[in-house]
């Protein structure tokens, strides 16, 4: 081979090299920047339901522990709803449910309500709405605390006519000028705590289930030699 032909594949093959590592280095940060958008996913959904249950109230694994329930009366949607099942030590302790709103002034408010073994609010927080800024946005906890007046009542403390704002015989305040989003929301919460003391034991029935199925997963993932992970 003469030498200018030599030279000529030399340099064929380094461009070959140079995008065989480009396209790997390329694949290598993508995988990396998945993993770490779902790290960051995954942990941003844990301070949201940390907000609404405290963490001292559970030991178990809270994303295994999900279900999804279709109820559009009592959960305000005829989408499904994630409910968080908490345990501890084994024994049912808490739900977390992403229930919805469906009457506020302009349109669903979606909620997290925390709710305890014995049907106890431990939280509420709106994670989206669409509701006027200065009326109904004071639902949002960043711009007033009048979310955390559901904290620690239950179906057993306040009897269902109670459930209301003031302004429909009720114990919770409206706002000035906008009665339309508190009393969306204080239904919302109400009827979750309904459905909640309806569906318990089943809820969390299914619970374990769940979280039982994801651990079978991850244990035939790390026995299954092709899938194994490497030493
Ligand atoms: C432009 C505009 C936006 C409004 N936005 C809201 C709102 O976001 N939430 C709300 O409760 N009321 C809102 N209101 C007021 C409601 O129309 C209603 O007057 C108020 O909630 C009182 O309701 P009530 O008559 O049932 O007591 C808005 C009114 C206007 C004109």
């Amino acid at each position: 081979m003469a030498d200018r032909d030599r030279q000529g594949l030399r340099a064929i093959l380094a461009v070959a090299v140079i995008a065989v590592c480009a396209a790997g280095l390329i694949s290598a940060s993508h995988e990396i920047s998945a993993e770490r958008i779902e790290r960051n996913i995954a942990e941003r959904m844990m301070q949201s339901l940390h907000e609404v249950l405290d963490p001292s109230l559970y030991d178990n694994d809270l994303i295994r522990s999900q279900v999804q329930v279709i109820d559009p009366d009592l959960l305000g949607t005829t989408d499904s709803v994630q409910v968080f099942l908490a345990t501890r030590g084994g024994a049912p302790s808490a739900a977390i449910f992403a229930s919805v709103a469906p009457r506020g002034y302009n349109g669903a408010i979606d909620l997290l309500v925390g709710v305890d073994a014995e049907g106890v609010i431990q939280g509420v927080r709106v994670t989206d709405h669409r509701e006027t800024p200065g009326l109904g946005d004071q639902i949002e906890i960043s711009i007033s605390d009048w979310i955390t007046g559901f904290d620690g009542t239950s179906l057993s403390d306040l009897p269902l006519p109670q459930w209301a704002v003031t302004a429909d015989g009720g114990q919770f305040d409206a706002f000035t000028g906008a009665t339309v989003t508190p009393r969306a929301v204080v239904q919302a919460v109400r009827d979750t705590l309904v459905y909640f003391d309806e569906n318990q034991a089943e809820l969390f029935e299914r619970a374990a289930a769940a979280e039982a199925d994801a651990a079978g997963a991850e244990m035939a993932t790390v026995s299954d030699p092709a899938r194994a992970p490497l030493p």
